[in-house]
């Protein structure tokens, strides 16, 4: 595990173009998803992060085998003979391992899966996943941490989900592709990447509407009929906001290559209400990306994280950094993870004025930040942290990098191509 850390200063303005990888949260699906066909697959735009490798090497010892191609691309074979065990050295190491199971139990009849680790903020079960699968018909047993769901085959069924659960839906969705007859989700999540994995499941045969929207019918179909897909994967709109809130705290005009303005319209506005110009590169195109430009000082809003379209809470630690030097001040309500608030400290050290306490956390923007050593907790939180150091005086370095690699695509590359003063500075 890395132990270098990024060493940032303030800068002047960010200038230049970025190009926004691909996410994060589609791609470890997408490769999950291989599991459910024999056959050749090739994904572009895929992120250069050590959680895509950390995937691969699960889904290697499952039996699909990965190439990395270059340039974004993969290339992953499934030559059939799966051994559907995922075990915890590999799973307990990403959260979207869990996204194993649907494929698995709907391909194999049989899964058994360590449960799942990622990031640390707070408990994250996975009852929904299990009653969606017991009501397509497959037994679940969960003992001394891992889950073992069987079924020979399962059934179609009328699934409500009791809250529009991402990792849930995907599962539900991934094992419903060979289920007997019509499975319907209601309220479903409905983020961009679940539409990604979507349209990569239909490219691969499978009968699924409602594409985009928080009910989707699938429509089983039989094992063999799935077969190998090329798929780009969608871009990451947290790298992209990511970029957006670097810009917001140093001011500039960058152009986010790739950035969709329709997966992000909810955080457009409030970044626009936070004082933010952000133009499409091309009104025409919606995939040609956008332009953030920031002059001045920020004005502070409140802020509620939700599910999509709501303000991701993926986005909240960014959120919080641009509100740590606005004017005036903001309350931010966490209403996923009430534990999501750990990084908070480490921007108190860099002297952000924050009060966070349960869901809660309120930011009294200060004028200057001051650079010191902190340690980032989670992906999210750690590009937090790099950007909080583009507003702050002096030096910060950001340790804990490993956990930025886990989702980010060379981000201290990426920003000093903008002209930010950052460099990565190796462990020793
Ligand atoms: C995914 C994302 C994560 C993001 C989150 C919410 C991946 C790998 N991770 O996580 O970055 O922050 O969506 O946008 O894509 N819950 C239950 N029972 C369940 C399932 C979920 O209680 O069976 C709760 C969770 O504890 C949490 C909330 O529902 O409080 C949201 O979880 P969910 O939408 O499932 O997020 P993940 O898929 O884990």
């Amino acid at each position: 595990m890395s132990d270098d850390c990024i060493l940032v200063r303030r800068a002047g303005p960010l200038r230049g173009e970025v190009v926004i990888p691909g996410a994060k949260n589609s791609v470890l699906k997408l490769m999950a998803a291989t599991l459910m066909a024999d056959g050749e697959f090739l994904l572009t735009n895929v992120p250069d992060i050590a959680d895509v490798q950390i995937m691969a090497d699960l889904l290697a010892a499952i039996g699909v085998h990965t190439h990395h191609l270059g340039g974004g691309q993969l290339r992953m074979v499934n030559s059939g003979g799966l051994r559907p065990v995922a075990p915890y050295e590999l799973a307990e190491r990403i959260r979207a391992s869990v996204n194993v199971l649907g494929p698995l139990v709907g391909r194999c009849g049989e899964v058994s899966l360590a449960l799942p680790g990622g990031d640390d903020f707070g408990s994250r079960p996975i009852d929904m996943h299990l009653r969606g699968l017991e009501a397509m018909g497959a037994t679940v047993d969960v003992h001394g941490g891992v889950v073992e769901a069987r079924a020979e085959y399962l059934h179609g069924a009328d699934i409500t989900l009791e809250f529009p659960s991402v990792g849930a839906t995907e599962n539900i969705l991934t094992a419903a592709v060979f289920a007997k007859g019509t499975t319907t989700i209601d309220n479903a999540a409905r983020e961009p990447e679940i539409a990604d994995l979507c349209n990569f499941l239909v490219a691969m045969g499978a009968e699924i509407e409602g594409i985009g929207s928080s009910t989707l019918v699938v429509h089983g179909v039989e094992r063999d009929t799935l077969h190998g897909a090329t798929h780009a994967v969608v871009p990451d709109r947290i790298q992209a906001a990511t970029y957006m809130a670097a810009t917001a705290v140093s001011g500039g005009e960058v152009v986010l290559r790739g950035a969709r303005a329709d997966h992000m319209e909810m955080l457009l506005r409030r970044f626009r209400e936070m004082g933010l110009s952000i133009m499409p590169v091309d009104p025409t195109n919606p995939c040609a990306g956008l332009v953030v430009h920031a002059q001045g000082r920020l004005r502070s809003i409140d802020v509620a994280t939700l599910p999509y379209p709501g303000i991701a809470t993926d986005y909240k630690p960014l959120v919080v950094t641009m509100l740590a030097v606005a004017d005036g001040v903001g309350i931010v309500t966490e209403n996923l993870y009430p534990g999501r608030f750990r990084y908070v400290e480490e921007l108190q050290r860099l002297g952000a004025d924050i009060r966070a306490d349960g869901h809660h956390a309120v930011v009294r923007g200060v004028e200057q930040l001051r650079g010191t050593r902190v340690d980032a907790p989670d992906i999210r939180a750690g590009a937090a942290l790099v950007v909080a150091g583009l507003a702050a005086d002096g030096e910060t370095c950001v340790h804990g990098v490993h956990h930025v690699d886990r989702g980010y695509d060379d981000l201290v590359g990426r920003l000093a191509a903008l002209g930010a003063d950052i460099e990565r500075v190796p462990a020793g």
